[in-house]
């Protein structure tokens, strides 16, 4: 099925001249032009609850949202009308606004066991703060985390740890341990090669490559069997896998927790929380300790993101947001998993669903997994009107024409698809592949070390 008529022209002018200006082309690397086909927007004009319009004109069913911050929709009035009730008394003084007390009151009776909390801008501020803290209490330096997950910061103890690590010091990586979450012994192994040295574990609480059950909850053990400060990172999963986050679902109990995306509905708030004796490091009252510098920007507690931060968690417990998240993923992945059977591709076009998002993987002819394919898939339903990077994350606001929408353009991709196994990719893409994030030359594909997990580019591509 040809695909429908769309201009790019406004695109192709913005491409030619962002990166004149602004290298990667973008704020985030996830967002640039080597992630996306050539047939697709460079830029978004508007959003309006699970749609998007980009510069040209055309209109999306967003399957992203922000790199999955904004969970309740783009422009999503109760949100929007805290912040503008907030810009009107100011955004940033001398002294803290009164909205920081106000929200960490609230956040924190939201969140099981956690007694302080601190708002950043960003989530990596808040991972790297979370292991600063870590070597504080512990008084050791090493930071252990799972190599096979995509993202915890753009800050250098995490990203000396993939191949896009040049200007991170040698000294910097040697500090940062890699495990696989999904073979837990090795992180066992880590801990007793580096006896007594291990200052935290930080982990995601859910992953797309499956790890054994009970993964996590043994990760926790050895972490405080060790004396180590166990992290979880909620950026991800917080306000969308459980309420408040998948670690309560899992059973785990986190030292300190990040949150982001998904808490700001798109705006710029991500929190830290935790135990006391953890966090008052990085107070000005212990007397004790050395203090920690902890958290400390000129932006920290501007008032619209906290506005926005305190609306959206309102409308988390005055909704019942997680439902209507679970029954869009239900709807679409059933929509998708037939559409790939009668097209004759489901064992190329694999579809991993939980209840809160799903990931597509796809597989070339010979099974591998394939930059091409899911490049070719993504330009299919750009076409018909589905900004698509290979997930589905839902927001309040998708209704039930999106869905329809995003399971009809699913279909007509996966005839497409067939046709490109049966015929050769080439003939069906325009432009070159996408590219993964963490690659060492913007001109080669190399990626992360290979790791036993078959979807291990899938993930390391997806941040
Ligand atoms: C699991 C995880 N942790 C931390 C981060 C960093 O958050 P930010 O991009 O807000 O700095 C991300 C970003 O994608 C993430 O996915």
């Amino acid at each position: 099925m040809a695909l429908p008529a769309r201009s790019f022209t406004r695109s192709v002018a913005y491409r030619r001249e962002v990166h004149e200006r602004i290298p990667g082309g973008a704020h985030t690397y996830s967002k640039g032009d080597d992630q996306f086909p050539e047939l697709s927007p460079a830029a978004i004009a508007r959003g309006k609850h699970g749609r998007v319009w980009d510069l040209d004109g055309n209109e999306y069913v967003d399957c992203a949202l922000g790199l999955g911050s904004v969970s309740l929709g783009h422009a999503y009035e109760p949100v929007l009308s805290a912040v503008r009730k907030q810009l009107d008394l100011g955004v940033n003084f001398q002294r803290p606004a009164v909205i920081e007390l106000e929200f960490a009151r609230e956040f924190l009776s939201a969140v099981p066991g956690a007694e302080r909390i601190k708002f950043s801008k960003n989530g990596s501020t808040v991972t790297t703060a979370a292991v600063k803290l870590s070597r504080a209490f512990t008084g050791r330096d090493l930071v252990a985390f799972p190599g096979n997950h995509p993202f915890y910061s753009y800050d250098d103890w995490f990203i000396g740890s993939t191949v896009c690590k040049s200007g991170v010091p040698d000294s910097t990586r040697a500090l940062s341990l890699t495990y696989d979450s999904t073979h837990p012994e090795t992180l066992e192994r880590l801990f007793s090669d580096h006896p007594g040295r291990i200052a935290c574990v930080i982990t995601e609480p859910e992953e797309i490559c499956s790890s054994p059950p009970g993964a996590l909850r043994e990760a926790q053990k050895l972490a405080r069997r060790h004396g180590a400060v166990f992290i979880v990172d909620e950026m991800v999963t917080g306000f969308r896998a459980g309420w408040p986050g998948a670690h309560a679902r899992h059973g785990l109990e986190p030292d300190l927790v990040a949150w982001g995306k998904a808490i700001g509905n798109g705006f710029s708030i991500c929190a830290l929380t935790g135990r006391a004796g953890i966090m008052d490091l990085g107070g000005i009252r212990q007397e004790i300790a050395p203090r920690v510098f902890l958290i400390s920007t000129t932006h920290g507690g501007e008032t619209t993101g906290l506005a926005a931060g305190q609306a959206v968690l309102r409308e988390f417990q005055t909704r019942d947001v997680l439902s209507r998240h679970r029954q869009r993923v239900e709807s679409v992945a059933a929509g998708m998993r037939s559409a790939a059977a009668a097209a004759r591709v489901s064992d190329f076009l694999e579809i991993h669903a939980s209840s809160w998002r799903i990931v597509s993987v796809c597989l070339d002819g010979a099974g591998r997994p394939s930059p091409a394919f899911k490049t070719l898939l993504m330009q299919e339903m750009i076409g018909r009107g589905v900004l698509f990077h290979g997930y589905f994350l839902p927001c309040y606001t998708h209704t039930d024409e999106d869905v329809s929408q995003i399971v009809s353009a699913f279909e007509a991709s996966c005839a497409v698809y067939r046709d490109a196994l049966d015929q050769g990719m080439e003939k069906y893409l325009v432009g070159r592949p996408i590219r993964p994030v963490f690659r060492k030359y913007n001109g080669c594909a190399q990626v992360c070390p290979a790791m036993p997990c078959p979807l291990e580019r899938e993930c390391r591509g997806s941040t």
